[in-house]
């Protein structure tokens, strides 16, 4: 039995017997797949990213305290914390980031009274697709929900993103949680993380699929490597602000102004600065690709963008490389990539929708056997953003 036909993840059944009574709301909030612009929102770029047709699903109801009581269906845990306070950060994982959202949405003076969650959904975690910044966004959407609040879109775009950088210790930049509310069915976001605001692209790729394989792999190293590759753009800015003080991040560096500094900094400031700076212009060399329905073109760039993040940002690893390199020469791939922070996760690729079952079929072949988890796959569709059911 399901709550909704069109989210049939959340089961009426396990919510009530987790807490003995029926749900009030459903929120739901997709992961996301960058197209293009990986390591560009934190330095205050261009991405383009889509939200995708898999999300976490918040089954929320009022409980009898002040306080949280979160159930995960995939990890099979339940949690609890005091609404007064819901700090610090503690095991288990998952629910810092429902502290956080709590926090945040009580410092926007959202009135939250106890409320028990039921956390399903049908969006992998762990491997890229943002199923954190869903998490939040879902729980956010629930929790506000509940409480009969219309909560401001940047508010909870805002909320999601403290949540990850003070609760879970990642200082993460706002596409994730940004995509996850604003996304539309059939379109891709053109975000200007300075701005904080963007535009709709719409995603036509006609006899053409675009494709998720997960490596299978956990993303080890992940959370330290990205902090060090934040402070490695700031400590570039610092160095290139000293002769241009109207440089305030890597956005305002163009690659000549780039190669004209290069022997002021280090050969990794260098690098970083370099992917960064060339990554913001394929975002916008991306959309003019599509607009002109260049996809040979649109290809190319994910191919660059992928080399780039592997030579100059170093973010790729062993597994996403034999990834690439069964997918690169396979029958009708017009482009792939790594998307998201790295160390692992997922590539993106672009092919046609005829060659998408033989290249798969070569992934199982030469890949799978080598690796203790096989690789997973599917197709991806631009869909929409967070939204909240009252049942
Ligand atoms: C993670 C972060 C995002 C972004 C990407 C890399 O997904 O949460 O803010 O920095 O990595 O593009």
């Amino acid at each position: 039995m399901t709550f909704t036909p069109d989210w049939p993840r959340v089961d009426a059944a396990e919510y009530v017997r987790a807490f003995g009574a029926r749900p009030v709301v459903v929120a739901r909030a997709p992961g996301r797949v960058n197209l293009i612009g990986e390591h560009t929102d934190y330095n205050e770029g261009y991405v383009l990213p889509f939200a995708i047709d898999r999300a976490v699903h918040v089954a929320a109801g009022t409980g009898a305290k002040a306080q949280l009581r979160v159930t995960s269906a995939a990890l099979g845990e339940t949690v609890t914390f005091p609404l007064e306070g819901c700090g610090p950060a503690a095991e288990p994982s998952f629910a810092n980031y429902i502290r956080g959202v709590a926090y945040g949405l009580r410092r926007l003076g959202i009135p939250l009274a106890g409320a028990n969650l039921w956390i399903g959904g049908d969006l992998p975690s762990g491997c890229g697709l943002s199923s954190s910044a869903a998490l939040s966004v879902a729980c956010a959407t629930a929790l506000a929900g509940l409480s009969n609040t219309e909560l401001d879109s940047i508010d909870l775009v805002l909320v999601a993103q403290q949540a990850e950088r003070d609760f879970a210790g990642t200082p993460c930049g706002i596409m994730d949680p940004y995509v996850s509310v604003f996304g539309r069915a059939g379109h891709l976001l053109l975000l200007d993380c300075r701005a904080v605001a963007h535009q709709f692209v719409q995603l036509l790729l006609p006899g053409y699929s675009l494709v998720v394989i997960h490596s299978g792999g956990d993303r080890e190293l992940a959370g330290e490597a990205y902090g060090r590759r934040v402070k490695e753009c700031e400590s570039a800015v610092a160095k290139l602000a000293v002769e241009d003080p109207s440089i305030h991040t890597l956005r305002d560096v163009s690659l000549d102004t780039l190669n004209r500094a290069a022997t002021r900094l280090s050969p990794v400031q260098l690098r970083r600065a370099r992917h960064v700076v060339t990554e913001n212009n394929r975002v916008q060399a991306a959309v003019e690709a599509l607009n002109q329905a260049d996809t040979d073109e649109l290809g190319r760039l994910l191919f660059d963008s992928h080399d780039s993040l592997r030579d100059d940002y170093e973010v790729s690893c062993d597994a996403i490389e034999e990834l690439m390199n069964i997918v690169r020469p396979s029958n009708g791939v017009l482009g792939a990539r790594m998307i998201g922070g790295g160390f692992g996760g997922c590539i993106l690729v672009l092919v046609r929708s005829g060659a998408v079952d033989p290249m798969l079929a070569k992934v199982r072949r030469k890949y799978d056997p080598r690796h203790e988890s096989p690789s997973r796959a599917f197709v991806v569709q631009p869909s929409d953003g967070a939204r909240c059911l009252r049942l």
